[in-house]
């Protein structure tokens, strides 16, 4: 059974990812993954705030003076906010290994000389980069425009720095997704990763607090990741990435169907640990021989709909027609 793929360009021995979490937080956990056989391995993200904590840091230490740098430490509020962009770009040389892409990933929401990290990313060995943009524009006065052009300048700051491929990873929240992404593209996108996991805030009405979180997600969720897969394959040359909702074999399998290059998966690996990895892959594999099927290329994009075909299925026909049917099902007796 061949189940390598492309995905930006590199070549993969499968296409499941093992997405940004904790789970790609250390070189022991990477190597677990990489024995379960995982395709490749998306770093945790490096936050903007990290990157420009430690450029504060270091401008502050400057006009302290060099000579005096163990005690111009003493005077910092915080003398550690430097400790992870340094010892990220350790993990990068670490989790490094022949066959298996390290993808750093990069996550802010501004223009700025945070972006120029990425190079470091690259220098220390990083095969990609994912542009994590996480942006949440709650100013009511921000017209679209501007939050959108915010993406397309973000990504042209960061390819300008590097040469390895850059796949972003955003949301699903704009007015019209898909000129979105074809705009993204036209700046430079190796790569989208559809999509990104929002933070949960919620309230609770007994003690009057707000609470923000991150839930594990459900294979519910990816329907929409899948519909928007669907939707594009024809329309983008850059590489597709599922992240959304992968619990199954038949999750990863659906979402190739859709036209993803490569499938990524965080939560059901924290649910199941890294082993899950060779359940995943056995099952896809199970799959592909009980439908004949010799390889995963064969199967990418099968049931994504041409760009010029109308899908009378997928628009307004098929939502009338879901609904009478869900009205069939649901009315009570
Ligand atoms: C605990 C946790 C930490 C995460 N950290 C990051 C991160 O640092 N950067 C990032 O881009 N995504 C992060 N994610 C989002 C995942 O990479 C992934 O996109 C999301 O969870 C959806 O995939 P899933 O349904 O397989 O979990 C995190 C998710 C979880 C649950």
């Amino acid at each position: 059974m061949n189940l390598a793929t492309r995905y930006l360009g590199l070549d993969l021995r499968n296409p499941l990812v093992a997405s940004a979490g904790p789970m790609t937080q250390t070189a022991d956990r990477i190597e677990r993954l990489a024995e379960a056989g995982v395709g490749a391995v998306v770093l945790p993200s490096l936050f903007e705030e990290q990157i420009r904590a430690e450029a504060d840091r270091d401008e502050r230490l400057a006009e302290v003076g060099i000579d005096s740098f163990g005690e111009a430490t003493s005077y910092l509020v915080d003398p550690d906010a430097s400790v992870w962009p340094r010892q990220y770009l350790d993990l990068i040389e670490r989790a490094t290994r022949p066959g298996i892409p390290v993808i750093a990933s990069l996550n802010g929401s501004t223009s700025g000389g945070w972006t120029d990290y990425a190079r470091a990313m690259q220098d220390a060995g990083a095969s990609a980069i994912e542009l994590n943009i996480y942006y949440l524009p709650g100013d009511p006065l921000i017209p679209g425009q501007d939050a959108e052009q915010r993406y397309v300048d973000i990504l042209s700051a960061v390819k300008s720095v590097v040469s390895v491929p850059v796949a972003v990873k955003l949301t699903p929240y704009f007015s019209s997704f898909g000129d979105m992404a074809l705009r993204l593209e036209k700046a430079g996108a190796d790569g989208l990763v559809l999509f990104n996991r929002f933070m949960q805030t919620d309230i609770d009405p007994d003690t009057f607090t707000i609470s923000t979180g991150f839930k594990l997600s459900s294979p519910t969720e990816a329907t929409l990741p899948r519909s928007w897969i669907a939707r594009l394959r024809g329309q983008l040359r850059s590489s597709l990435a599922a992240s959304t909702g992968v619990e199954t074999a038949d999750d990863v399998a659906a979402y190739l169907l859709a036209g993803a290059d490569a499938v990524m998966t965080t939560s059901a690996l924290l649910r199941h640990g890294p082993g899950h990895v060779t359940v995943l892959l056995d099952g896809l594999t199970a799959w592909l021989d009980r439908k004949g099927i010799g390889s995963v290329n064969e199967i990418r994009g099968l049931l994504a709909p041409a760009a010029d075909t109308p899908q009378p299925g997928l628009g307004r026909y098929g939502y009338l027609a879901a609904v009478e049917q869900a009205t069939r099902s649901f009315s009570p007796r």
